[in-house]
């Protein structure tokens, strides 16, 4: 258990760490509402603070209420995004005080705990609240994206060397593989229980779809081309006025740029795209004369050893990921070239699965069979349905245990501020 503790202190410093660097910005800057679709930085910070209240200090430490009187406040549910500014919120000196009280107690509470019941056992509820926490920097890291004005962050580039996957696409063979985990000691409701799948055979890209490729799709008229669109997704390319990734801008001189975190530059033809819809991705995709694939499918080629059967927690094994395996954490404000990981391939030899850029699947979001929400509904089952669908993968924006191999993220099809990307796959996909 002394490992565990340890461990657990270390992810929640880390994650602190991240949350201090993406709110060391001026007051202004962060009672600012950047976006519509996000909130102020302010109530990020004062709602993870609350959460890791609610569960650490009330529920696992059974103890009396840091601040009884605010949990509405920041009640993700209770107050849409783009009305938090209005709110009485606690300003920046407030918020980041209520944040270390609440702290200081989640390590009494960390010290104490016998892990000795569902919610704390192995660690899962302080995992549940360092993964929250980091969900949340992903979360603060898109306001940022959206914010205009000069950059507040600085970060190393992510790798330009590569060693490139051997081929483009690899075949996955028709078979059964085991999906989600019933083991894994710190996933999340959605990604339980364990159960056998059987996968028909279907082939899929080695790399994410690379801005070059993407370039070509728009030149070649995608996103005028009504056959490559679903109904939902011509209807939305239409209203939105879509014409190239968000962030994406045609300078009629010196051609397409991006930019990213306050910085334009030149957009590189060998990293992931980034910053596409649902939508987009499946329009891609057709164009590419594959489709997007299913979460099923993702999560074979992404788990499954084909020399042992098993399915392993990442595609190079059940490793934690570390620098080598991956570009997540927010070391770097981007994603990497397509072959900047070689360490972190799957048996196959697909890589960056984990890691750059989330990728869109065509899977609604629902529960596994026999699904049950733990240790609340709100984290997934009242997403539960048509309207979502499934991301895998994790980006450079998402914290190191807020990512495996079984973990699903979700949104709405047209949502595009997010660090997503897609992989194509081929094949009828009939499962
Ligand atoms: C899993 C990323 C969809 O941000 O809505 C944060 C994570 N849940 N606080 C979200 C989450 C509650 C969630 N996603
Ligand atoms: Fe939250």
């Amino acid at each position: 258990m002394t490992a565990v503790r340890a461990a657990l202190r270390r992810h929640l410093e880390q994650a602190r760490a991240r949350t201090e660097v993406l709110t060391a910005i001026p007051e202004a800057e962060l009672v600012a509402q950047h976006s519509p679709l996000m909130s102020p930085l302010v109530w990020d910070l004062a709602h993870i603070a609350n959460q890791e209240e609610r569960w650490l200090v009330r529920v696992a430490g059974r103890r009396a209420a840091v601040r009884g009187d605010i949990d509405d406040l920041y009640d993700a549910f209770r107050h849409p995004r783009a009305s938090r500014t209005g709110l009485p919120l606690l300003d920046p000196e407030a918020a980041r005080g209520y944040a270390r009280a609440v702290r200081e107690l989640t390590w009494q509470v960390l010290d104490r705990s016998a892990f000795d019941d569902e919610l704390t056992r192995e660690g899962f509820v302080f995992a549940m609240v360092a993964q929250h926490e980091q969900q949340h920097g992903e979360t603060m890291l898109a306001t940022h994206q959206l914010r205009q004005g000069p950059p507040l962050l600085d970060a190393p580039e992510a790798p330009r060397v590569a060693t490139p996957p051997a081929v483009d696409r690899v075949r996955i063979s028709a078979g059964e593989f085991e999906m989600g985990t019933s083991t894994d000691p710190w996933a999340l409701d959605n990604e339980r229980s364990a159960h056998t799948v059987f996968v028909p055979e279907f082939e899929l890209d080695t790399a994410p779809v690379t801005n070059r490729c993407y370039l070509e799709f728009v030149e070649d008229g995608g996103y005028d081309r009504r056959e490559l669109w679903s109904e939902a997704g011509w209807a939305h390319r239409i209203e939105a006025g879509l014409q190239a990734p968000q962030f994406w801008h045609r300078d009629p001189e010196s051609g397409w740029k991006r930019t990213a975190f306050g910085r334009t530059a030149p957009i590189h033809p060998d990293e992931p795209v980034v910053h596409v819809c649902f939508h987009e991705a499946e329009a891609f995709a057709r164009w590419a004369g594959g489709r997007l694939p299913t979460e099923i499918e993702w999560e074979k080629a992404a788990r499954w050893d084909p020399a042992t059967g098993r399915s392993r927690r990442y595609p190079w094994g059940d490793e934690d990921p570390g620098p080598e395996h991956a570009n997540l954490g927010q070391r770097h404000l981007g994603p990497a070239v397509v072959g900047a990981y070689p360490c972190g391939a799957s048996p196959l030899g697909v890589h960056q699965l984990i890691g750059d850029v989330w990728e869109w699947t065509s899977s609604p979001f629902v529960g596994y069979a026999g699904f049950r929400a733990f240790p609340y509904r709100e984290y997934s089952e009242v997403f539960f349905g048509d309207g979502h669908r499934v991301l895998r993968g994790g980006s450079f924006g998402t914290g190191d245990i807020a990512c495996r191999g079984t973990f699903r993220n979700w949104d709405l099809p047209v949502r595009r501020q997010i660090f997503a990307g897609l992989r194509v796959a081929y094949g009828t996909g009939d499962v």
